[in-house]
């Protein structure tokens, strides 16, 4: 959840640094700093808010040294001080650490050093990492100092459990870093001349863009000349340079306010992306490179097991909605976290999949490995490439919606439906699907992204609707069948960036409890498409009028909605079933983000919330 750069080169480290730290500060935003070395010192700046905070401190402190490495903080362990922010620098002054995850086993280690005379200045388990290296340095004097640096790092770390990203500086080896994961993202790009550590590509590709992923259990060794990769266990690592295909252009906001409202425009792009050379050859099917699954592998298959958390978890539940209607197949979703401790019986025939746009988030990446463990195959539909939940799936589907940097989830979510439509479609096809309905449905998705484009023309009217809701506290939105799950996700979108309280449910089961919420002050966000339950989501509204609700109603075009019954219309072109959840997402995406801003929120980064959840 935080965010990690380092640098070594030629260049001053302090710029660098801060250029990748405002890069990731959508990941964590509490407190940022950053560590260089100069003349076998630490030059160190921290401070609690954000990284322009930082930037102007730094700006006074004229940091000279061109290695150094830098955070932004989510906090888990201690609160949101000055002391508290990284890096963390051991009691001695030799070693500087910056850290993400947690480590589990602090408390015993603390006070292990406290009684061999270490001591603490701040309230994180990290500090506790920093000073056992120290530890270690000192018991490993008799070695030469080309490895006595690595190796304290290795043998700390082997006393570690829980999760980390570290990158670790030495004042006795200067231009030099250590970092190793376990459990929290590391990429090492390879620059001209410099080597750039950070925990998201966002960070380095303004820099470079030859990477590395490291691997969990993985230790890299950054000297100004070269870099080395061993194991934990000493194994050395030949390193595999990818080159990263999104550009800087990709992580910049243009003429946008927000990253959210740009991402909520980039969407029929993304979800051009996410179809291109994906149609089978006769366009009445799907096609996926990474599955790693015959076709005679999937007919075995009868069921699928999806899990998630947040936004993409209501991505799944489309899913379910998707598959089980165009290919009969019974699909289950769960929550990551939910699946993970409850040991949920399966059946034997199932396939895995699980939906993470960041390819990071801890309880889907645990979700996952259960999954393995029990000895079921995992697929992934991520947007990172490379991301670890994306290496460790057994096949997968990338996204390439390009980075979304706004915590609140927009372009990935309409993608990863995208995706599943497509899935749904490629295990029709295998069933009882028709090539004629195939080609239908297939150029019904083909039509998403300019469906995508109408619906965003209405973003000034829904604008204005914003501006008159937005003093609101309490919003419900209701939706059926494929349109529940988009329900669930236009209340979170509003809960998560304007900290407005909403409510999403099936739109019948008002009836046993929201209802009660209902009067002036709470309004209600209806779904009402074209088809055989328009009808009763008109009947639906017209029990919130009774009770004096006030009404915004989403209805696809051509509908009769009964004058004078709703509040506000916002109208989407009308469209296939497989697409209609993509196209009713804009609506509440935009509503949410114009109320946001209308209050003045800090759209692309609300408070307590992070982008990628890499703690459990
Ligand atoms: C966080 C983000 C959400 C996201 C969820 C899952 O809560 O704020 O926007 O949907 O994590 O993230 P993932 O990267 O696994 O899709």
């Amino acid at each position: 959840m935080c965010g990690i750069v380092g640098y070594v080169g030629k260049q001053k480290a302090s710029a660098i640094l801060l250029e990748g730290l405002k890069r990731l500060e959508y990941r964590g935003y509490d407190s940022a700093g950053l560590a260089v070395e100069h003349d076998h010192k630490f030059e160190i700046a921290k401070k609690v808010g954000r990284v322009e905070i930082l930037a102007k401190l730094a700006a006074q402190q004229r940091l000279s040294g061109t290695t150094g490495i830098s955070h932004t903080r989510w906090a888990t362990h201690g609160g949101v001080t000055d002391a508290n922010a990284h890096p963390h620098v051991s009691s001695d002054g030799r070693f500087a650490i910056v850290h993400n995850g947690v480590i589990e086993n602090y408390v015993g280690m603390r006070k292990f050093l406290i009684g061999k005379g270490y001591t603490f200045a701040s309230e994180t388990d990290t500090e506790a990492l920093v000073n056992l290296i120290a530890y270690h340095y000192q018991k490993e004097s008799a070695r030469p100092d080309t490895s006595r640096f690595l190796e304290s790092v290795r043998k700390t770390l082997h006393h570690v459990e829980g999760t980390y990203g570290i990158a670790v500086l030495c004042t006795d080896q200067p231009g030099e870093i250590v970092a190793a994961r376990k459990g929290s993202p590391l990429i090492l790009g390879v620059g001209d001349g410099e080597y750039i550590l950070a925990s998201d590509v966002a960070a380095l590709i303004s820099r470079t863009q030859n990477v590395v992923y490291l691997k969990d259990g993985e230790i890299v060794h950054i000297t100004p000349k070269n870099f080395s990769i061993t194991t934990l266990d000493l194994t050395d690592v030949s390193p595999v340079i990818d080159r990263v295909a999104w550009t800087v252009e990709d992580a910049d906001l243009g003429r946008f306010a927000h990253f959210m409202e740009k991402e909520i425009f980039e969407q029929p792009a993304a979800l051009e992306n996410a179809m291109r050379g994906r149609f089978s050859e006769d366009q009445s099917s799907a096609n996926f490179g990474g599955l790693n699954l015959t076709p005679a592998d999937f007919r075995q298959i009868d069921r699928f097991q999806f899990c998630a958390c947040g936004t993409a978890w209501h991505a799944c539940l489309v899913a379910e909605h998707l598959i089980e209607r165009f290919a009969r197949v019974p699909v289950e979703v769960d929550y990551s976290s939910e699946f993970r401790y409850r040991n949920a019986p399966l059946y034997s025939n199932t396939l895995f999949f699980v939906i993470s746009q960041s390819g990071e988030t801890i309880d889907t990446l645990a979700a996952l490995r259960e999954a393995r463990r029990k000895g079921y195959k995992v697929m992934a539909i991520c947007n990172v490439v490379g991301s670890t939940i994306a290496r460790e799936a057994d096949g997968g589907i990338y996204q390439h919606a390009g980075p979304e940097i706004g915590v609140a989830s927009t372009k990935a979510f309409t993608s990863q439906i995208l995706i599943a439509a497509m899935f749904a479609l490629y295990v029709a096809r295998m069933r009882d699907m028709s090539f004629s309905d195939g080609v239908q449905y297939v150029q019904a998705l083909k039509q998403a992204p300019d469906l995508v484009r109408k619906a965003l023309e209405q973003a000034p009217r829904i604008k204005e609707i914003a501006k008159r809701y937005a003093r609101h506290r309490d919003f419900l939105f209701l939706g059926r069948l494929s349109l529940f799950p988009l329900a669930l996700e236009g209340a979170l979108k509003l809960k998560e960036i304007s900290y407005i309280h909403a409510e999403g449910y099936p739109a019948a089961e008002m009836k046993h409890g929201p209802i009660a919420l209902i009067s002036e002050t709470c309004p209600t966000v209806f779904f009402a498409p074209k088809g055989e339950i328009f009808n009763k989501v008109v009947s639906s509204v017209q029990q919130i009028k009774a009770r004096k609700g006030k009404t915004i109603v989403i209805a696809t075009e051509g509908c009769e909605f009964p004058p004078g019954l709703a509040d506000e219309i916002i109208t989407i072109p009308d469209c296939h079933e497989a697409v209609l959840p993509i196209v009713a997402a804009v609506p509440v995406q935009l509503l949410s983000y114009y109320i946001a801003a209308e209050l003045g929120r800090d759209v692309d980064k609300p408070r307590n919330l992070a982008k990628s959840v890499t703690v459990e």
